[in-house]
């Protein structure tokens, strides 16, 4: 018989048990339930609502069925529906009635949010962990390429000379937010729910913040309708993981373009690349193209999320099962992207020469001559449209700005002199902006200090 069975005549139909139950996908949370279940169970032992020996007795068998079900003992069943009805179901097989007790004054709904709550913290601390060590090999890479010169792009052409230290740490950066914002999350996440029943709260004298304590809760939910019908700890998670992951997305587009033979700026590892069948030359970036491919599917699980609850009235509605497997897959999803996309970075060759070489086409100095000018006391306006035309001039004689020989250069504007030629060299060029946040060596390694003390001091629970 089902838990609920009794006000029932007929069995429910084996389709509508297959088709109603969660155990399938939410099992998962099997460890979290019983936690709760044991720190309820904990609570109703100290505030009398059951006896001591009857709370240990739950308690105990509660541990027991934990390690069982770890050592695979045990195998969940689809006709009691879920996880939480399962164990119950368990622990009433063990104990009888003693454990027909544990239910009291709790409903299957504030111990979904509870579960759910318990489950998502230590799952959003293992991928902030994992975007730690992401931002150490970011910042590993902004180190030993501190010098290494390579064009920056606006529109994908050629922009102005930057280092490839700027252009990781402006990943960095993205990754900084994705942690803070994990963090946010993570404070909305940390109340406890139980003691709001069904949806009105129950009659029973518990004691809410004895359980909010137990189970490492910082507050107690403030409205019981509110607690069993809110589910925008899970929004918000989906949310972090999509903008997560279209950071990863980005990243994994640029170094696609840059492991082309056009840019050939790097190149993947062996072990992070694969072959074609068909063409015995070819070595594809599948990794990141396929982290681009599941940036999608994430996306996918923030859209069902939201239009799951758009419409749903208070309090709980059974649509709020379909929570689960949105939010686990954009969490699988993530956690399999992460450290593979963190190897395969750590590990790719830089071709140093070839992003300077890149830097020195497309007249990425052309700013740096117009500044030039400026300091000779042009201005900037002007400056601007004589360096155009010096580009110009350029592109049809087949030349540079920095191959224009001095009289080339007197023709165009009398303010040059010899001392233009160290002005617009690419290293100048790069050195020269060294304001707070830009490319010249100080300022990035001044973000890179501020970066690890960042990364130092990063807890999510606080
Ligand atoms: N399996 C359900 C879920 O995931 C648990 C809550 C069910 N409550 C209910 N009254 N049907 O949402």
């Amino acid at each position: 018989m089902k838990l609920w069975g009794g006000r029932f005549q007929k069995a429910t139909d084996r389709a509508v048990d297959d088709f109603n139950s969660s155990i399938r996908f939410d099992q998962r949370m099997y460890r979290h339930d019983i936690q709760g279940s044991i720190a309820h169970a904990d609570m109703l032992g100290k505030c009398n609502i059951i006896t001591q020996q009857e709370s240990e007795l739950i308690k105990k068998t509660l541990a027991e069925i934990l390690e069982d079900i770890e050592n695979g003992k045990i195998t969940f069943e689809v006709d009691a529906e879920d996880i939480h009805m399962n164990i119950e179901k368990i622990l009433i097989s063990r104990i009888g009635d003693v454990g027909k007790k544990l239910h009291t004054g709790r409903s299957r709904n504030d111990q979904v949010a509870l579960d759910i709550r318990m489950y998502l913290r230590d799952e959003v601390a293992q991928i902030a962990s994992m975007l730690v060590e992401l931002e150490q090999t970011v910042i590993y890479l902004s180190e030993k390429h501190l010098d290494t010169i390579m064009p920056g792009y606006t529109h994908l052409q050629k922009a102005q000379p930057i280092t490839f230290a700027h252009h990781m740490m402006a990943y960095f950066q993205m990754f900084r937010r994705d942690l803070e914002r994990l963090k946010d999350c993570y404070s909305r996440m940390n109340i406890m729910p139980l003691g709001s029943g069904a949806l009105a709260g129950t009659t029973y004298p518990l004691d809410r913040y004895y359980v909010a304590k137990q189970l490492g809760f910082k507050d107690i939910t403030q409205n019981s309708l509110d607690a069993v019908s809110d589910r925008d700890f899970i929004i918000e998670l989906a949310s972090c993981l999509s903008i997560l992951m279209m950071h990863l997305s980005r990243f994994c587009e640029e170094l696609i373009l840059w492991s082309s033979h056009e840019f050939s700026f790097v190149e993947m590892d062996d072990a992070y690349s694969t072959g074609s069948s068909i063409m015995p030359q070819k070595k594809n970036p599948d990794v990141a193209e396929l982290i681009r491919g599941k940036t999608g599917r994430v996306y996918g699980s923030l859209i069902t999320l939201l239009t799951m609850m758009k419409s749903l009235p208070l309090a709980y509605n059974k649509d709020m099962q379909e929570d689960k497997e949105a939010i686990f897959d954009a969490l699988d999803t993530v956690k399999m992207c992460l450290p593979v996309f963190n190897n395969m970075i750590k590990t790719m060759k830089v071709n140093v020469k070839n992003m300077y070489t890149g830097a020195q086409g497309g007249f990425t100095n052309a700013t740096d001559v117009a500044d030039y000018l400026v300091k000779k006391g042009l201005p900037f306006r002007k400056a601007h449209e004589v360096v155009g035309k010096m580009v110009l001039y350029c592109i049809e004689k087949g030349k540079s700005l920095d191959t224009l020989t001095m009289e080339e250069y007197k023709a165009c504007s009398d303010l040059f002199d010899e001392d233009v030629y160290r002005a617009i060299s690419l290293e100048q060029c790069v050195q020269g902006r060294n304001l707070p946040g830009g490319p010249a060596k100080e300022a990035v390694l001044d973000s890179i200090e501020k970066g690890k003390k960042f990364i130092e001091k990063y807890k999510i629970d606080e």
